[in-house]
């Protein structure tokens, strides 16, 4: 799978590449994330990519050529995925990560400022995601998450390929809880089901705890019938 990035803040999604599963998944060469600065496609001697709004108001616009020479000089193909990040895209799920884990080609486009000229939206971009109802100064952190989010589900990326099967939201259910050594600690115990030995056993307790959580923490997963 290959992700290309347009943004203005390149070293900001850099740093993310460096750990964990997503470096392993780099270096094992199941994904490439290739980050493209936006600047170098800008066309005048100051490389200009943003401008006043027509109409007026507060903030400046993401000028469209700079992005449209962009997303050109990557050669999108028929089925390439090309999504702007955006508090107004449909939210982000874990069913949605695993939609596009099964991608070949995904192109991010990472706005800045108040926007990006609504011509963009309308002839190039696919896809527009957010992370939540909450307004990020950028779109680089966004897209440090949905990188993260889908390396950690391509196959092989995980060693241990359940790890990421088990994992909060992938059977729609919140994650069970954990515990390592100690088996005591600052009189709190494991529970005992955990240290019996019994799979059966623990793996209905894990369930049940997961259901428990989900109705506590986030009724809103629970499907209805
Ligand atoms: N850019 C700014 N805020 C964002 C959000 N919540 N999700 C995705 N991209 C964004």
């Amino acid at each position: 799978m290959k992700i290309d990035v347009i943004t203005l803040f390149p070293e900001i999604i850099r740093s993310v590449l460096e750990y964990g599963i997503l470096n392993r998944a780099i270096d094992r060469q199941l994904l490439r994330v290739n980050l493209h600065q936006l600047r170098d496609f800008a066309n005048d001697r100051h490389q200009t990519v943003d401008d006043y709004p027509y109409g007026g108001g507060a903030g400046m616009v993401l000028k469209p050529e700079p992005i449209f020479a962009a997303v050109h000089a990557l050669n999108p193909g028929s089925e390439t995925r090309i999504i702007f990040l955006t508090p107004q895209g449909k939210r982000l799920t874990q069913h949605c990560v695993e939609t596009l884990s099964l991608e070949s080609h995904l192109i991010l486009i990472c706005g800045r400022y108040k926007g990006i000229d609504e011509r963009v939206r309308t002839k190039l971009v696919t896809d527009e995601i957010s992370i939540g109802d909450y307004v990020l100064s950028g779109g680089e952190v966004a897209a440090q998450v949905l990188i993260d989010a889908i390396s950690r589900v391509l196959p092989n990326a995980m060693n241990d390929y359940r790890s990421a099967q088990e994992d909060s939201f992938s059977q729609d259910l919140l994650d069970h809880p954990h515990y390592t050594r100690p088996v005591e600690f600052e009189d709190m115990r494991v529970p005992d089901v955990l240290l019996s030995g019994h799979h059966q056993n623990i793996e209905q307790w894990r369930y049940d705890q997961s259901v428990a959580r989900t109705i506590q923490r986030r009724p809103d997963l629970i499907r209805q019938p």
